[in-house]
C-alpha cells in the first residue's frame, strides 16, 4: 500500500513537470519596427522604441545627441507631463536622502559636508519653455531660452525642493553649480526664490573664462575648488552626466531624468 501511494505521488509529480512552462525562458525578441530610429511601425512600436531610446539616453549609451528622434515627440511630451517623470525624480531624491543620512551617520561628511545641485532640470523645471518649443525636437535656441531665463518663473521640480530642504535640515552645505552665466545671476536668484528655494551656501555661475569650456571641465574645476576650500562633496545631483562626471567626483552622484536635451 505504501509503495502504491509513493508511485502515485511520483506519477503526479512527473505529469505536473511535463505540463509546466520550461524554467528557462528565452528573452522575447523585439519587433523590427521598434528596434531602430528609422522605424514607422505605429504608435505601439514608437512607444517601445522611445522607451528604449530614453534608457540609452539616461545610461549615457546614446552619447552626444542634438535633438530627440522625430518619432519620439509624443513620447517625450507624455513622459514630461505625466506622473512617470515625477515618479522617476522622486525615486532619485529618495535614494539621495537615504545615502546622505547614512553617510552622515557613519561620519563620512567630515567638518563641512556639502551637496552640489545643478539648476536647470534639477532644481528648476523648464517644462513650460519646452512645452512651447517642441519638447526637445527643435534645435536649441539660446536667444529664446535666455529670454525665458530672464522671466524667472520656472517652477521647482517638487521632489528636488523636498530633497533640498531635507538635506539642509541634516546640516549639509548646499552648493548650486550651474552652466548659466554670471549675467543671469539675478534672474536665477529671483527664480529660485519664486520656486521656493530659500537659501544656499554658494551659487556658482560661469565666469567669462569659463565660456566655451565643456560642462565636464567647468564643473570639475569648481568641484576641485570646493574641495580645496574644505568642503566634502558627499552628493551631486544633476540631469546631465556632464554635471556629475570628471574629477573630483562626489562620493555619490545622482542622475535625474532628462529626455529633452543633451549637454556635453
Ligand atoms: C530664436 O529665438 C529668437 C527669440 O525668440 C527668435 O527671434 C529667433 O527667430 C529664433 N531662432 C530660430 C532659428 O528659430
Ligand atoms: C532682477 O531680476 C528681476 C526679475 O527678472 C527683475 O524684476 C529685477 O529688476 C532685477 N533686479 C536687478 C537689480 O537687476
Ligand atoms: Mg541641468
Amino acid at each position: 500500500m505504501r509503495r502504491l501511494q509513493l508511485l502515485a505521488v511520483l506519477l503526479a509529480l512527473l505529469a505536473a513537470a511535463a505540463a509546466a512552462e520550461p524554467v528557462l525562458r528565452a528573452v522575447t525578441d523585439v519587433p523590427s519596427s521598434a528596434s531602430s530610429d528609422g522605424g514607422g511601425g505605429g504608435s505601439d512600436s514608437d512607444a517601445l522604441f522611445c522607451d528604449s531610446w530614453m534608457l540609452s539616453v539616461e545610461t549615457g549609451n546614446a552619447g552626444p545627441w542634438s535633438a530627440i528622434p522625430a518619432r519620439c515627440g509624443d513620447f517625450v511630451r507624455a513622459y514630461m507631463e505625466g506622473e512617470r517623470y515625477a515618479s522617476d525624480s522622486a525615486v532619485a531624491a529618495a535614494d539621495s536622502l537615504a545615502f546622505a543620512a547614512q553617510a552622515l551617520a557613519s561620519g563620512d561628511g567630515g567638518a563641512r559636508p556639502a551637496w552640489v545641485f545643478d539648476v536647470d532640470e534639477t532644481l528648476l523645471s523648464n517644462a513650460p519653455y519646452y512645452a512651447v518649443n517642441g519638447w526637445g525636437s527643435q534645435e536649441f535656441n539660446e536667444t529664446s531660452f535666455d529670454e525665458w531665463v530672464a522671466v524667472a518663473q520656472a517652477p521647482a521640480l517638487p521632489s528636488s525642493l523636498k530633497l533640498y530642504n531635507e538635506l539642509q535640515g541634516l546640516g549639509i552645505h548646499i552648493i548650486l553649480l550651474t552652466g548659466r552665466s554670471e549675467f543671469q545671476r539675478n534672474a536665477t536668484q529671483v527664480n529660485l526664490f519664486f520656486a521656493g528655494y530659500r537659501s544656499w551656501e554658494k551659487l556658482i555661475l560661469r565666469q567669462p573664462p569659463d565660456i566655451g569650456k565643456t560642462a565636464v571641465q567647468y564643473k570639475s574645476e569648481r568641484r576641485a575648488a570646493l574641495e580645496a576650500e574644505g568642503f566634502k562633496i558627499l552628493g551631486n545631483s544633476g540631469d546631465q552626466w556632464s554635471d556629475l562626471l570628471g574629477l573630483p567626483m562626489a562620493t555619490r552622484s545622482f542622475k535625474l531624468p532628462n529626455p529633452m536635451y543633451f549637454i556635453s
